[in-house]
């Protein structure tokens, strides 16, 4: 499927990628530098306490996964198993998602995002993922044929996000309902234990999608 460069996301409020500073202590990991090989390159925002991304990195060691989560002492439980678990095709990042993909991540290299169980933003809803600019930057680093996960608890979320999807990013995607015994995360345990429905949406990124960010890179990376 070829993607016109008229998409409807173009018509939106440009996200800016320029004026954001490189987040404290940074640096570009290995991996991105290129010293080391892996079959796919795989982000996970919001990583919490990293039992998704301590599980998908021991299942998939062909693949390398970078889990990004920004709560110090929820990451500081994440650093603790990593350590612990010493995969070396996963990195643990302590950082603001935004700021660290916009300063790390090259256009068109991430096979596979996971946003899992997102903090709701009800009250500020231009804070949910897809309703942000900066998911046009995000999308500009996946692969053709790469995907987004999301997760979430909130059928509201869900609703819009799927409609986002749709309607103004314009990505084929499929909801699924979480099977009721799946453990991915420890918030998918404790809303499945409470009887909650849990939903997820898969999208992908269709050969031919255009961003306004498909050239743009940090220069640091160059
Ligand atoms: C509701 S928790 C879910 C954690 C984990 N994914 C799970 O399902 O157990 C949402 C997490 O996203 C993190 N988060 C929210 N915005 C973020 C951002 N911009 N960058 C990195 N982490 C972020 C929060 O700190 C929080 O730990």
């Amino acid at each position: 499927m070829t993607v016109s460069s008229e998409l409807t996301h173009q018509k939106q409020r440009a996200f800016q990628p320029q004026k954001l500073s490189a987040p404290r202590n940074f640096i570009v990991p290995n991996i991105i530098k290129g010293d080391t090989s892996h079959d796919s390159l795989v982000l996970e925002i919001g990583a919490g306490k990293g039992k998704h991304a301590l599980s998908f990195a021991a299942q998939y060691p062909e693949r390398h996964l970078i889990a990004i989560e920004r709560t110090r002492n929820k990451f500081d439980a994440f650093a603790k198993l990593a350590a612990q678990q010493q995969s070396p095709n996963l990195d643990a990042i302590h950082a603001d998602a935004v700021a660290w993909i916009v300063h790390a991540i090259k256009p068109n290299s991430v096979a596979k995002i996971f946003i899992l169980y997102p903090n709701p933003e009800q009250h500020n809803p231009n804070q949910q993922w897809l309703n942000m600019p900066f998911f046009e930057f995000l999308l500009s680093r996946l692969q053709n044929g790469g995907e987004v996960v999301l997760a979430t608890n909130i059928e509201a979320y869900m609703d819009n996000a799927e409609q986002q999807a749709t309607n103004i990013w314009r990505l084929p995607n499929e909801r699924y309902q979480v099977a009721n015994d799946s453990q991915r995360t420890h918030f998918e345990v404790k809303y499945l234990a409470r009887g909650e429905v849990c939903w997820e949406l898969r999208m992908q990124k269709p050969k031919g999608y255009q961003t306004r960010f498909d050239n743009w890179q940090m220069t640091v990376l160059n």
